[in-house]
């Protein structure tokens, strides 16, 4: 068995194998174009599909790679970038399951990524519990959510401002970075390509609109927020705030913008720095996170990892 990467003609044949499993609320020709429309998107230009193949050249299980900011904090706290890797979309077809093929592609995956001369670390969001990628090396993070109600209002009170959607740029640079030695950290690319998958899925959502806003700051703080798929709620993307007051006020904000756009809730990732904040935000209720467990894999011996490691739901693939 070996590694390949899928050229344009094989990625098609993945995706119409992969339908079946991602492709709820869409029509295949809806799925096809939302694939091919992701992959057209700036963020996706460092984005690989990879192939297990068998002796014969046929495919055995498929993935993709999401080259990812990440950062290792110097005793002086400066932060030396490298390379990290998203993986997405691990996929087995029916009939071959159940042989390793998965486990295989991800040690395969595992060696040649660690081979990469700046590479930090792979990451990714289970959707089927730990054990299968914790053969592979993959460690397992605390994922808890924490849920508010839409309420009706005007989005902007009690903000200083609401985010556009061309602010993201500017909202990632007035975001803390995390204090931990090491972290991943998302582009401003990265975050709208969250943006670009509500902008797909709002046809399939009766009765909801795309959010007019991207997020909101008061004082120092920030949130960044938008519709990201096909569930009708309102992410946090990003959140940084300095107190529990502002933590208030955004995601009574971001409550208010769920509201105006027809959205059922406000969603919002568990963080290390956060969980001191969230309890004191009337009306939250905290969850264990179904899906999208974040797993991390170091790539070099010498990783720093932080326990728990802060990983926002802007770095979800
Ligand atoms: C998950 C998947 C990729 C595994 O592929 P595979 O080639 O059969 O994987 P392997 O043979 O290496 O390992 C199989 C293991 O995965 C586990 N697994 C498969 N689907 C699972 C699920 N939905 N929940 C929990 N575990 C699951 C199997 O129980 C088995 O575990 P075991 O060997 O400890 O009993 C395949 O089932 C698939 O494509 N599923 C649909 C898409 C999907 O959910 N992908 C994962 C997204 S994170």
């Amino acid at each position: 068995m070996h590694l390949a990467v899928a050229t344009e003609e094989q990625k098609a044949q993945r995706d119409a194998l992969t339908y079946s499993e991602w492709g709820k609320r869409l029509t295949v020709e809806g799925y096809v174009s939302r694939e091919q429309r992701l992959r057209a998107h700036p963020w996706a230009s460092g984005m690989v599909t990879w192939l297990l193949c068998g002796e014969d050249g046929g495919v055995l299980a498929s993935c993709e790679t999401f080259r990812t900011d990440s950062f290792l904090r110097s005793p002086d706290g400066s932060l030396a970038p490298g390379d990290s890797f998203a993986i997405a979309s691990v996929f087995t077809e029916e009939r071959l399951r159940g042989h390793g093929y998965a486990t295989r592609l991800m040690d395969l995956l595992a060696a040649e990524m660690a081979r990469q001369p700046r590479a930090h670390a792979a990451l990714l969001f289970s959707d089927v519990g730990p054990r299968l990628y914790a053969r592979s090396g993959y460690h397992e993070l605390p994922a808890w959510d924490w849920l508010l109600s839409p309420t009706p209002g005007d989005p902007s009170a009690l903000v200083d401002s609401l985010l556009p959607e061309d602010g993201l740029d500017w909202a990632l640079g007035r975001l803390r970075r995390p204090e931990a030695p090491f972290s991943f950290w998302p582009t401003p690319a990265q975050l709208d390509w969250h943006l670009e998958r509500g902008r797909i899925y709002v046809d399939y959502l009766p009765g909801c609109s795309l959010p007019v806003s991207a997020g909101a700051t008061v004082g120092e703080s920030t949130a960044v927020w938008g519709l990201v798929g096909r569930k009708d709620e309102l992410t946090v993307l990003m959140l940084d705030a300095h107190s529990p007051e502002h933590a208030r006020a955004l995601l009574g904000a971001a409550q208010r913008e769920a509201h105006r756009s027809g959205l059922s809730r406000v969603v919002l990732w568990e963080e290390p720095a956060l969980a001191p904040l969230l309890p004191l935000v009337e009306g939250a209720s905290r969850v264990a996170r179904e899906g999208s467990l974040p797993m991390v894999r170091p790539l070099r011996r010498d990783l720093p990892l932080a326990d728990p490691l802060p990983v926002p739901r802007g770095l979800w693939v």
